[in-house]
C-alpha cells in the first residue's frame, strides 16, 4: 500500500515483529519483500505499530489477520478477526472502511457491519479478498489478476467503492479487472478459489494413482489435458500433495461452514480432496520407508524441502515436514534439506536434523526424496551426486526431475504415477 503511494501504520501485537519490521528486517522469507519494506520505510509512508490507537486518524483500515483452523475442528477460528475489529472500535470515525482481508466463513462480513454499527462508529464494512501466492507475494499484490469488493447495499456500499477505487487507483489504472459484489458472493470468491485449486490437485493425485497400479505417466495425461483450454495445465503437478496456511485450512473451513448452513453435502468432495492430499504423504513416507528394508532404524534418509512450496520458509502444513517427521517416527535417520526454512526448523523442530548444505547431507544417504522442488534441487546433476550417496535411489515427490537422466546416471528412480 506504501508502494502504491498511500501512507500506511502496520499494526500487530507482537511487539518482537514490529520492532524488527521498523528496523527493516522482514520477520519471514518472500523474494522482492526486503526491498520494497526498504523503501517504503526510506520513503516515510510506513511505519510499523504495536499499539491500536496508532490506527486513528485513517481513512480505510484493512483487517488482515489470521484466521486458523480452530484447535476445537475443522472450522476457522474467528478469535482473532472479532477481537481486533472490537479493539479498533473506539478508533474508527464516521466515513471509515473496514477492509476484510482475512479468509473467513461466509456470513462474518454482515457480523462485523453489525459490531461497528452497535457501537455507532458510522463506519462501514467492504470485503475484499486477497489472492497473492507465498513467494510471489509482492508482484500478486501490486500486479493483482483480479480485485473483488463485497459491498454494503445502497449509499453506504458506494461510498466504500469510491474509497476502495482511491486505494486501488493504480492497478485500475492498468486494467485490473474489478468486481464489484455483495458481501457474501466476495467472502465465498475467496474460499471457491482456493478450493477449486486444492480439487484440482487432488484430482491429479488421484490420477497419479491410478497410472501407478496400471504403468500410466501423469505427468503426459496432465499435459495432454492441459492442453484443453478448459481444464489449463496448471496446478495439474501431481505429488506429494498441497500444504501451506491456506489450502488445507480453507476446503475445512469451507466444508464446516456448508455443514453449519445446512448445505453439507454440496462440498462433501472437498472432504476426499482432503484425504487424497493427506494419502499422498503417507504414500511417499511408506516409499521411502520401503527402501530402507525391513528395518530403517538408523539409516540415512535426505528429505530435499522443509518448506511447503519453493521460494517461502513457511512450514504450516508442510508435506515435505510431513514426510521428514513421518521417516523420523519411523525411526530413520532423517536430515531434511532447505534454502530458506531452516532456522525456523530448527526454533520449532529441533528433534529433526536440519541444513543447507546439500552435498554434507547427501553423504552416505540410502534413500533422497526430493519434496519441495526448490530450482537448485531440481537442478542437482545426478552424475556429480552419485558417488556421494550409498544406494543412488531418488524418490521424486514433486515430478520435478527427467527419469532418464537420473536412470542414465545410475539412480533408481521413482515418480509419483511415472513408470
Ligand atoms: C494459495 C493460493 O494459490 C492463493 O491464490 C491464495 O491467495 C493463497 O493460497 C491464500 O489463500 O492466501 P499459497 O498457499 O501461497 O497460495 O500456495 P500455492 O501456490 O497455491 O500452493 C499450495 C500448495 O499446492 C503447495 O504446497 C504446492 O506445492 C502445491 N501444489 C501446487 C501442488 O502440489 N501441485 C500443483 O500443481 C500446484
Amino acid at each position: 500500500m506504501a508502494t502504491l503511494g498511500h501512507d500506511v501504520v502496520g499494526i500487530d501485537v507482537d511487539v518482537e515483529k514490529i520492532a524488527a519490521l521498523n528496523a527493516g528486517i522482514p520477520p519471514f522469507f518472500e523474494p522482492g519483500f526486503p526491498e520494497i519494506l526498504r523503501e517504503a520505510l526510506d520513503s516515510g509512508r510506513l511505519s510499523f505499530s504495536s499499539t491500536m490507537a496508532s490506527a486513528a486518524g485513517a481513512e480505510v483500515h484493512f483487517l488482515a489477520v489470521g484466521t486458523p483452523q480452530s484447535v476445537e475442528g475443522d472450522g476457522a477460528d474467528l478469535s482473532y478477526v472479532f477481537g481486533a475489529t472490537r479493539e479498533l472500535l473506539p478508533h474508527l470515525s464516521a466515513g471509515n472502511v473496514l477492509v476484510g482481508k482475512s479468509t473467513v466463513p461466509v456470513g462474518t462480513a454482515e457480523a462485523l457491519q453489525e459490531i461497528l454499527d452497535e457501537a455507532e462508529t458510522g463506519a462501514t464494512v467492504a470485503w475484499n479478498p486477497e489472492f497473492l501466492r507465498e513467494g510471489f507475494a509482492v508482484g500478486d499484490t501490486l500486479h493483482p489478476d483480479r480485485i473483488v469488493y463485497g459491498l454494503a447495499a445502497g449509499e453506504r456500499g458506494q461510498r466504500a467503492k469510491a474509497q476502495l477505487d482511491a486505494v486501488y487507483a493504480s492497478p485500475l489504472a492498468d486494467g485490473t479487472p474489478l468486481i464489484p459484489t455483495d458481501f457474501a458472493t466476495a467472502e465465498l470468491v475467496k474460499v471457491a478459489a482456493n478450493a477449486f485449486l486444492a480439487t484440482k490437485i487432488s484430482f491429479i493425485n488421484a490420477m497419479s494413482e491410478i497410472a501407478d497400479v496400471v504403468g500410466a505417466d501423469v505427468t503426459d495425461l496432465a499435459d495432454a489435458i492441459g492442453h484443453d483450454n478448459r481444464i489449463g495445465r496448471r496446478f495439474l503437478n501431481a505429488g506429494v500433495g498441497f500444504g501451506g496456511g491456506c489450502l488445507p485450512k480453507d476446503i475445512r473451513a469451507f466444508a464446516t461452514r456448508a455443514d453449519e448452513l445446512g448445505v453439507g453435502s454440496s462440498l462433501n468432495f472437498l472432504r476426499e480432496v482432503d484425504s487424497i492430499n493427506l494419502r499422498q504423504r503417507e504414500r511417499v513416507a511408506a516409499l521411502a520407508l520401503a527402501q530402507l528394508g525391513t528395518d530403517p532404524t538408523g539409516k540415512r534418509a535426505v528429505v530435499l524441502g522443509l518448506a511447503f512450496k519453493p521460494n517461502s520458509d513457511d512450514m504450516r502444513d508442510s508435506p515435505a515436514l510431513d514426510v521428514a517427521l513421518r521417516l523420523h517416527d519411523a525411526g530413520v535417520n532423517v536430515v531434511s534439506v532447505d534454502p530458506a526454512a531452516v532456522p525456523r526448523a530448527q526454533q520449532l523442530h529441533p528433534q529433526l536434523t536440519t541444513t543447507t548444505d546439500i552435498n554434507a547431507a547427501l553423504t552416505d544417504a540410502e534413500v533422497v526424496v526430493l519434496a519441495t522442488e526448490w530450482p537448485e534441487f531440481v537442478q542437482l546433476d545426478p552424475t556429480a551426486i552419485h558417488a556421494r550417496v550409498k544406494t543412488p535411489t531418488i524418490i521424486d515427490a514433486r515430478n520435478a526431475l527427467a527419469p532418464s537422466d537420473w536412470r542414465e546416471a545410475g539412480w533408481t528412480y521413482i515418480g509419483l504415477g511415472r513408470p
